[in-house]
């Protein structure tokens, strides 16, 4: 496929007055057009989303976290599919580890005993293969799995206000902790309780209200800035010692 053609800085795809369709109508920008990272990050990914060309793979697993019906599963999904890596939710991982539904864990057992095993599935889940890992609302308040993910992954928050919160959880009524009492009320309490730890995630996009793929492109975008920013990756004491 030719860059020209698909090149949304062509004059045909872009108005004349757009300041980055100026800048990338440049006829010399057209061969790098898509690569300009530092240049500009959303008309990067955008451009990425048109043309059909892939964001590079992340070397860490890519861990969404945020509150029940931020959309961390529906991105997380589309992102994996943009990345080429597997998706993986660990609520569904959780239940298949426990061979019944989350909702029956936490009727039977307790949220004490839902969250260790959703720490240990997540543990497991980040020792494996990078992937893209979608996970419960309340899995990043656990101080262990927040630095698990803080060593194996890149986070990131998908924020929502409330409003759309709502809006979403009223999909499902199988969410245990939003099932006694006034969801509003109780999503209220737990963004005042997790928003501040939510905020300690490597990377913070807004979930909007209006196509995923927005949302998504923004998160691309941001991943990539995040990961042109990361040091290198220097190999450990035991590791290099292993390797002569
Ligand atoms: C929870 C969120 C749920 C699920 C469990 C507890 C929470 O996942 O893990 O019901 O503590 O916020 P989603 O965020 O995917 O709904």
């Amino acid at each position: 496929m030719s860059v020209r053609d698909d090149c949304p800085g062509n004059a045909v795809n872009r108005p004349a007055d757009d300041t980055r369709g100026r800048l990338y109508a440049r006829v010399d920008l057209w061969p790098v057009c898509g690569s300009l990272a530092v240049l500009d990050e959303a008309f990067n990914a955008e451009w990425m989303a048109m043309s059909g060309a892939a964001p590079s793979t992340p070397s860490r697993s890519v861990v969404l976290v945020g509150l029940m019906g931020a959309g961390k599963s529906n991105i997380g999904r589309r992102l994996a599919n943009r990345l080429h890596l597997p998706f993986v939710d660990a609520d569904s991982e959780i239940e298949a580890a426990a061979g019944t539904t989350i909702e029956e864990i936490f009727e039977r057992h307790g949220e004490a005993y839902f969250r260790d095993g959703e720490r240990r599935v997540i543990a497991r889940l980040l020792d494996g293969p990078v992937h893209v890992l979608a996970t419960g609302g309340g899995a990043f308040m656990d101080a262990q799995t927040r630095a698990r993910i803080r060593q194996r992954g890149i986070s990131v928050w998908l924020r929502a206000d409330i409003e759309l919160l709502l809006a979403r959880v009223a999909r499902r009524d199988n969410r245990p902790l939003l099932k006694d009492g006034d969801r509003r009320a109780i999503l209220t309490e737990l963004i005042e309780k997790r928003h501040p730890i939510y905020a300690e995630a490597d990377i913070v996009v807004d979930s909007i209200d209006g196509p995923p793929e927005l949302t998504l492109n923004r998160l691309i975008s941001e991943l990539q800035r995040f990961r042109a920013n990361e040091p290198p990756i220097v190999p450990d004491a035991s590791t290099s010692r292993a390797a002569e």
